[in-house]
């Protein structure tokens, strides 16, 4: 099964069990169409997600306005000031980078994204306890992966957690193949801001795919059971080291020298060059029974 697949499936069970009330819009991002004051919708998407969307940035939110086009509805998010006079925060705790204000005057203290208005712009402030939809924020995989070191049989991954991610309990699940996959679990540890991973057991110079995706388990919000959450794979290739390319001319040489007529001076040769690198003749058995037939 592609790394693809078994995530579509769990999201597929996700959206089976939510039947019409909820739905996701996008990869990162679950609506609820339970009206809610603002608290209990957080509380409902910690609940069962994440958070309350965090758009950090722009981008993000262009996303979710496109997603959410068709809807006739006004959707908390993660955002609210503490008071009217100081800045609106993600509940990640950055600061709004942008400003997507369809009116920034009003009084509350939480902002909605509003659907269905016409302009572009569709961040409104209102008061915290009118009840409205929501949009949850689902896990975040990482942004992207840094290959700190690698070795013949091992390799040392980092990533940065996103702030939310850092404030969630969660883990990732590793899926390195070659041939054949294996899937590695790795739970979050909690208060860093860098993910640090050492992959073992790897064979040398050999081409691996790797892809990592956060999760979190979470009771489905209808039927009560643990469900687990998968964010897309982030997937990276790499190679590990231990090649000897000195080795594997060495090795030629000596395969080509054996296969040669053995005139005296080469023999010579081959015998020198077997000393040194003996043990690649070994395995080769089709090239040693091609020897067998001509001896
Ligand atoms: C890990 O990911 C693979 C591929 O997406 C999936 O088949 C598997 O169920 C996941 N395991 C867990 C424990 O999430
Ligand atoms: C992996 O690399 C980081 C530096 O990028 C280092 O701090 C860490 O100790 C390494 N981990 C292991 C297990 O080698
Ligand atoms: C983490 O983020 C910092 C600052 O944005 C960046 O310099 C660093 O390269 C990132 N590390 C990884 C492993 O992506
Ligand atoms: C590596 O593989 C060996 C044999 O399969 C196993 O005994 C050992 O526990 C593995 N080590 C790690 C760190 O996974």
């Amino acid at each position: 099964m592609l790394p693809h697949e078994g995530k579509t499936l769990l999201w597929l069970a996700v959206l089976v069990s939510l039947g019409l009330t909820e739905g996701q819009i996008t990869t990162d991002y679950i609506r609820v169409q339970t009206p809610m004051p603002w608290t209990e919708a957080r509380e409902f998407c910690q609940k069962h997600y994440v958070d309350l969307a965090v758009l950090s940035t722009e981008e993000q939110y262009f996303t979710v306005r496109t997603a959410t086009a068709s809807s006739k509805a006004s959707f908390w998010l993660g955002l609210q000031r503490q008071s009217l006079g100081s800045s609106w925060k993600w509940v990640s705790g950055e600061e709004l980078g942008y400003k997507q204000w369809y009116n920034n005057n009003y009084e509350g203290r939480c902002a909605s994204l509003e659907a269905m208005l016409k302009k572009d712009q569709k961040l409104l402030p209102r008061l915290c306890n009118e009840p409205h939809m929501a949009l949850c924020q689902g896990p975040v995989s990482p942004q992207s992966v840094t290959v700190s070191s690698v070795g013949a049989h091992r390799l040392n991954l980092s990533w940065n957690v996103s702030s939310f991610m850092q404030m969630t309990p969660h883990g990732y699940n590793l899926t390195v193949c070659t041939n054949t996959c294996e899937t590695l679990l790795y739970s979050y540890p909690g208060g860093s801001a860098l993910m640090n991973i050492d992959v073992s057991n790897l064979t040398s110079c050999t081409e691996y795919s790797v892809a990592i995706a956060a999760f979190v388990v979470r009771p489905d919000s209808r039927t009560g059971e643990e469900i687990i959450l998968q964010d897309e794979p982030t997937t990276l290739q790499v190679k590990t080291g231990g090649c000897h390319d000195w080795k594997k001319l060495l090795c030629f040489l000596l395969k080509l020298l054996k296969l040669a007529s053995l005139a005296p001076p080469l023999w010579v040769l081959y015998h020198i060059f077997k000393k040194v690198a003996d043990d690649c003749l070994e395995p080769d058995h089709e090239i040693s029974a091609v020897l067998t037939t001509e001896e």
